[in-house]
């Protein structure tokens, strides 16, 4: 085994990091360990973050950062950790966006989707937003500026309104009966409102549909993550704000976005 020895960490605390680890069930302990001995400051931080994660706190949050979209996201405890399968939502924007546009991270957590779309676009300009004060300091932590706290679209500049090009809304999609069957690292670590989308997990996502209308520029898209299962009805729902829908997918992320328009034309 190549057990490398950091500053201030010996070879010895990195294995007693990996047994730890094992058995507390981490299923990557050698991989897990490397990472977090490369966070800790010494030995006494380093077994206060691996007796963390063994207790089944998400990496992420323990070391303090993910590795997104090339870009490195900043993230504090309880904050929802930026999921692979986003990458998604990161090339759709991505691909919509030109010098100038206004792109806006609507339910911003980290605001990790917005840093990775202006880490490939940097010409942007960005704005973010989400309802819980922790997010909310997490992202200013990663975006610096144009940070708001509010409930949806209450929480952004009225000059925003009907001027939006890229609308990303990365909402909380789980339904209500499937949040006990989340891995326990989502369920006891990421705050419920990140999580929980209602009933059918759109409730978010049809508020935030019924005003996208309103926010976005003429020919602005808004994107949102769903499951395929939620597919139908959130097309659906998008047609009936008159927005044009489709959507996206991804099969290797597992991923489906799916995208309103506000047409200039008739909607389709
Ligand atoms: C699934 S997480 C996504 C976070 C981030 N966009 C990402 O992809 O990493 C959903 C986020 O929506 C926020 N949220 C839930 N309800 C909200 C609301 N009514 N207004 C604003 N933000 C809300 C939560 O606080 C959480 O940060």
């Amino acid at each position: 085994m190549d057990l490398r020895v950091r500053t201030g960490i010996t070879a010895a605390a990195l294995a007693e990091s990996i047994t730890r680890l094992r058995a507390a069930g981490c299923v990557f302990a050698e991989d897990e360990a490397e990472v977090l001995s490369a966070a800790a400051a010494d030995e006494i931080a380093l077994r206060a973050m691996v007796e963390r994660r063994a207790l089944g706190e998400p990496l992420e949050q323990v070391v303090g950062y993910a590795d997104f979209c090339e870009v490195r996201v900043l993230l504090l405890p309880g904050v929802f950790v930026p999921r692979v399968r986003s990458e998604l939502l990161v090339r759709m924007a991505s691909a919509a966006t030109s010098t100038g546009s206004i792109v806006v991270d609507l339910c911003c957590g980290s605001g990790a989707l917005g840093l990775a779309v202006r880490g490939r676009r940097p010409a942007i300009e960005l704005h973010a937003a989400d309802v819980d004060p922790v997010a909310v300091a997490c992202a200013r932590d990663n975006l610096v500026e144009n940070v708001y706290q509010g409930d949806l679209f209450e929480a952004l500049p009225t000059r925003l309104r009907g001027r939006i090009d890229v609308l990303l809304a990365n909402v909380p999609y789980v339904a209500t009966r499937h949040i006990p069957l989340l891995p326990a690292e989502a369920r006891d670590h990421e705050p419920r409102t990140a999580l929980d989308g209602g009933e059918d997990g759109l409730d978010v996502f049809r508020a935030v549909i019924s005003g996208a209308g309103e926010w976005l520029a003429p020919g602005g898209i808004v994107l949102s993550e769903i499951t395929e299962a939620q597919a139908e009805t959130a097309l659906a729902a998008v047609r009936d704000a008159g927005l044009a829908a489709d959507l996206g997918h991804d099969d290797d992320l597992e991923a489906c976005v799916v995208r309103g328009q506000k047409t200039v034309g008739p909607v389709r």
